[in-house]
């Protein structure tokens, strides 16, 4: 039996009603992935096969979301948990003996070594069904765990059909389990609907094992987490909480500092390097990547970024898509839109915003400035408030900036176009023309001085003003 297969069935049919969600609940993320991402993860872990999951409701959505990482067979009514694992017999009987895990497509924080337990003593102990069982702070409406008198598993007695005896059981069933295929399929078909809910209960197949003889088992988890099923929105919410948590735990174990890790926001996806410090209230999202040696400050916000090793993102930075080179610099304030690229050491500054920008190396816009379908050359700078005018109202255009030029601040560069490397943009220019490498345009009115008029204005001002009384009231009539 040791050497047996192992094959995996995640029952994943029913809609979770209690998510009020058009969504199926399998399918609502948490920590960057929808829910049945980590089961069918976890699953890979004890098969060669792909885990098979039962799917009935959305199933088209589930298919295509799963794709090729599970096989799938149908339960089109939702008859029970019992009846969901009978769909399996399809693609797994008649094949050699095998064990079969049955994982719940909506109970994602199961840790690998407790599954590895499971099966351990499921073979130990020659059983034919072994499951794990919990006692949580609230027994609620898991099914209980009826023992004899010699402590031996008996038979799990749902919340609704249990007597007032049987619901003061404090050790429940989690809902995960280990059967032999060889009298797995035979035993769910003797099962009845003669229940509260009229359902084909999983479970059911205890008694009737025990009855044939067979051994039966129950492994008592001591952590309840890992059992924790997403039928609710605050149910959702405990779950991720709990995998930010593990993230932020293990990237601590790798060498990264977080400075208030409950306060943080990390999905499962992300990957951090060690030495690098984060601060409070950053929420890191999707696939984002952080070298070695960065200081994240609080409020930082990214998605799908990619930042390279000893970058400083100072506080309230937002990044979408985007790439950040070794020793640059951002921020305060900065916002990094799709396609932004900065090169090694580039400096963005408080209020500027990028979108679709190459920055080379050593390039700075350190104030005020909205910079987007743009290429800007090595070590140029530009002025504080420079925009580029992309937008046409109809066409974005693109606007090229040479390396080392120097764009003046307050200064409009109207796309399509190019500043030579090496030029100068006068400050409060608009400049609508190319400018040759090495060049200064300069667009602005020249400044005119009239001398005295600020004085001249104030005394005539003066003269037609009313007099005041000493009080600086109103003249009396
Ligand atoms: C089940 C167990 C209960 C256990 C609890 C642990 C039964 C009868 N009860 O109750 O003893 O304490 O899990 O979480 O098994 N599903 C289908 N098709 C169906 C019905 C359910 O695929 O016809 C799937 C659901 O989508 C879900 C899983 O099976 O992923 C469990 O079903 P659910 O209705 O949540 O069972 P519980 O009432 O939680
Ligand atoms: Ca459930």
């Amino acid at each position: 039996m040791n050497d047996q297969p192992i094959e995996v069935v995640i029952l994943a049919a029913g809609l979770g009603t209690r998510m009020k969600s058009e969504t199926i609940k399998i399918l609502h993320r948490a920590a960057g992935r929808p829910i049945v991402d980590y089961v069918l993860d976890l699953a890979c872990r004890f098969t060669s096969e792909k885990p098979i999951l039962v799917v009935g409701h959305q199933r088209d959505a589930v298919r295509e979301h799963c794709g090729s990482r599970a096989r799938y067979v149908e339960q089109d009514k939702q008859l029970g948990t019992g009846h969901a694992l009978l769909q399996a017999a399809a693609l797994l009987e008649g094949n050699r003996p095998s064990t079969v895990l049955v994982l719940s497509g909506d109970v994602p924080l199961t840790r690998e070594a407790t599954i590895r337990t499971l099966i351990e003593e499921h073979r130990a102990k020659q059983n034919s069904v072994t499951l794990l069982s919990m006692i949580p702070a609230e027994p609620a409406l898991y099914g209980r765990v009826v023992r004899g008198e010699n402590r031996e598993l008996r038979s799990i007695v749902e919340a609704k059909d249990a007597s007032a005896d049987e619901l003061t059981i404090s050790e429940v069933n989690a809902g995960i389990y280990a059967f032999e295929t060889s009298e797995l399929f035979e035993a769910l078909r003797s099962i009845s609907t003669n229940n509260a809910a009229a359902e084909y209960y999983l479970p059911d197949v205890i008694p009737h094992l025990r009855q044939k003889g067979r051994n039966v088992g129950a492994v008592l988890i001591t952590d309840p987490m890992e059992a924790l099923g997403v039928n609710s929105r605050s149910e959702l919410a405990a779950v991720e909480q709990e995998l930010i948590r593990r993230r932020i735990a293990d990237l601590m174990r790798e060498g990264v500092t977080f400075r208030n890790p409950s306060a943080v926001s990390v999905d499962s996806t992300v990957e951090i390097g060690p030495d690098t410090v984060i601060y409070p209230f950053v929420i890191l999202e999707g696939n984002t990547k952080i070298g070695s040696r960065c200081v994240i400050e609080a409020g930082v916000h990214l998605k799908n970024v990619t930042v390279e090793d000893d970058v400083t993102l100072r506080t309230g930075s937002v990044a979408d898509e985007a790439t950040i080179q070794t020793h640059a610099t951002v921020g305060p304030y900065a916002h990094l839109r799709p396609g932004t690229i900065l090169g090694r050491s580039v400096k963005i500054g408080n209020f500027v915003e990028t979108k679709k920008a190459v920055f080379r190396e050593g390039a700075k816009a350190s104030h005020l400035s909205y910079i987007g379908d743009a290429e800007v050359g090595a070590e140029a700078n530009i002025g504080a408030g420079t925009i580029t005018c992309n937008y046409d109202g109809v066409n974005k255009h693109k606007t090229t900036i040479g390396a080392g030029a120097f764009i003046g601040s307050d200064s409009q560069l109207v796309a399509p176009v190019t500043i030579g490397s090496g030029a100068y943009v006068g400050a409060g220019s608009t400049i609508t023309k190319d400018v040759p490498a090495d060049s200064l345009a300069l667009s602005r009115i020249p400044q005119r001085v009239v001398a005295d008029w600020a004085a001249k204005r104030r005394s005539e001002i003066q003269k037609t003003q009313p007099e005041t009384n000493e009080d600086g009231g109103k003249p009396k009539a």
